[in-house]
C-alpha cells in the first residue's frame, strides 16, 4: 500500500501526492504516520531532513506543508530528493518513456554495465537493456524528468534483486532451478521495461507541489554549515549502528544504484578486486563502532540552534541514554518515543524504534 498522506493533513492550498512503497535499509517508511503524529505538536515552518535516504520523511514534512531541506551523500538517494521533494510540477510523459527506450544511432553508446557485470546482477540482455536506458536518462535535458527517470529505474533494478540488495554476486539465487522459500521468482524474472513502466505511473503520482521552496541537497552531513541551511526543526536518521551483529553499510548494498547516476564515471570507483564490482571502500565514521558516538554528537552540537529530531534504536551505539544526555548538557528539553518495529529482512523481533525530541 502506497502511502497516501491527505488523510492525514489536508490544506487549502495544495494536496498532497501519494508516496510510493519502496525497500531501502533503515527506511522510516512505515513510521511516517507515527513520526508525524510525534512532530504534529512542534512548531517548525522549515526543516532538514540530513539523512534522507528514500526521502519518505522529507516526503511526509512535505505533505505537511513544511518547507523541506532533504540531504543525503550518496548521490542516488539525492536524484530521489530531487524527484519528489524539489520537484513541484514535472512528470514523466509518452515522449519521454520513447526517448529513454530508443537506442539513437546518432549517439555512441558505451557498454560499461554489459562489460563489467556480466553473470553478476542480471541476465546478458537486461544489462544491455541497463546500459541503453541509462545513458538515455543522463541526455534528458530536464532535471525533474531525469531525476524521476532514475527513481524508476533504481525501483526496476531492485525489483529484479534477490533481497532487493547488490551485496553479492548472487544471480544464480535468481536462475538456480530450486524450490525456494523466499523472494518472488516471477517479479524478478518481469522484463525491466514492464516494471520500469509501473514506477514511472507511480513516480508521476508521487509529483506535487506545497506551495513552498524545497531543496535537495547531496552533501555529506559533516560538510553541511549550519547557518547556511534554515531550518526551524532537523531530523537526524543515521546509519544505525547496532552494539553487536553487522552494521548497515549503504555503500555496499547499493553502489549499483551510485553507479548509474554516475555511468561515465563509474569505472575509476569500481573496486575490480571484488567478485561483485562494488565500489572502493571510502571509510567512514557512521559506519565505525568506535568513532560514531563522537561523530553523532558533533553532528547534534552543528544543528544545537533548533529543534532536534532523531530516529533510531534502542540497542545501538551511542545508546539512547547517552543521546538522551548529550541532548541536556546542550539545553534541550527532551522527550524519547518507542514503537514496536520489526524491520524487513531483521532477525531480532525485540528491537524497538525510538523518536528522541530536543526542543
Ligand atoms: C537510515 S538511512 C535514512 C532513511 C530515510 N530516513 C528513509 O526513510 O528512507 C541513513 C541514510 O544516511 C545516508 N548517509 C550515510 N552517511 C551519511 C553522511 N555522512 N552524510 C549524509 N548522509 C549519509 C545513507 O546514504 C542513508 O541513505
Amino acid at each position: 500500500m502506497s502511502l497516501a498522506f491527505n488523510d492525514l493533513f489536508s490544506h487549502d492550498s495544495f494536496q498532497a501526492g501519494i508516496f510510493p512503497k519502496t525497500r531501502y535499509q533503515g527506511s522510516k517508511y512505515k513510521l511516517t504516520k507515527w513520526i508525524a503524529a510525534s512532530l504534529a505538536p512542534l512548531e517548525f515552518d522549515t526543516v532538514l531532513d540530513a539523512f534522507s535516504g528514500t526521502s519518505s520523511v522529507a516526503y511526509m514534512f512535505k505533505a505537511m506543508g513544511k518547507s523541506v531541506i532533504a540531504n543525503d551523500k550518496m548521490n542516488f538517494n539525492y536524484q530521489i530528493a530531487k524527484a519528489f521533494i524539489e520537484n513541484r510540477s514535472v512528470t514523466i510523459n509518452e515522449e519521454d518513456i520513447q526517448f529513454v527506450f530508443k537506442r539513437d544511432p546518432a549517439f555512441s553508446y558505451k557498454n560499461f554495465i554489459s562489460d563489467n557485470f556480466e553473470g553478476i546482477y542480471y541476465l546478458k540482455d537486461e544489462n544491455l537493456w541497463l546500459d541503453t536506458v541509462t545513458q538515455n536518462i543522463h541526455r534528458v535535458d530536464n532535471e525533474y524528468k531525469r531525476s524521476l527517470l532514475f527513481w524508476a529505474l533504481f525501483q526496476a533494478c531492485l525489483s529484479k534483486r534477490p533481497y532487493n540488495l547488490f551485496h553479492r554476486n548472487n544471480l544464480n539465487v535468481r536462475t538456480a532451478d530450486v524450490k525456494r522459500s523466499f523472494g518472488n521468482k516471477a517479479t524478478w524474472d518481469k522484463p525491466f521495461d514492464v516494471h520500469f513502466l509501473n514506477f514511472i505511473k507511480q513516480a508521476n503520482l508521487a509529483v506535487f507541489d506545497n506551495k513552498k521552496t524545497n531543496q535537495a541537497i547531496n552533501n555529506d552531513v559533516a560538510n553541511l554549515i549550519s547557518g547556511d541551511i534554515k531550518a526551524d526543526l532537523v531530523y537526524l536518521d543515521p546509519p544505525y549502528v547496532p552494539q553487536k551483529g553487522s552494521l548497515t553499510m549503504y555503500m555496499d548494498f547499493y553502489h549499483f544504484l551510485e553507479g548509474l547516476t554516475l555511468y561515465d564515471d563509474w569505472a575509476p570507483r569500481v573496486d575490480f578486486n571484488s567478485k561483485n564490482r562494488g565500489m572502493l571502500k571510502i571509510k567512514s565514521p557512521w559506519e565505525d563502532r568506535k568513532l560514531i558516538s563522537k561523530e553523532f554528537f558533533s553532528c547534534i552540537e552543528k544543528f544545537k540552534d533548533g529543534k532536534i529530531a532523531i530516529s533510531y534504536r534502542e540497542d545501538g551505539i551511542p545508546g539512547i541514554d547517552e543521546i538522551v544526555a548529550f541532548l541536556r548538557s546542550i539545553g534541550k528539553c527532551v522527550d524519547v518515543k518507542h514503537v514496536d518495529y520489526k524491520y524487513a529482512l531483521s532477525k531480532k523481533t525485540d528491537v524497538r524504534e525510538v523518536l528522541i525530541v530536543g526542543v
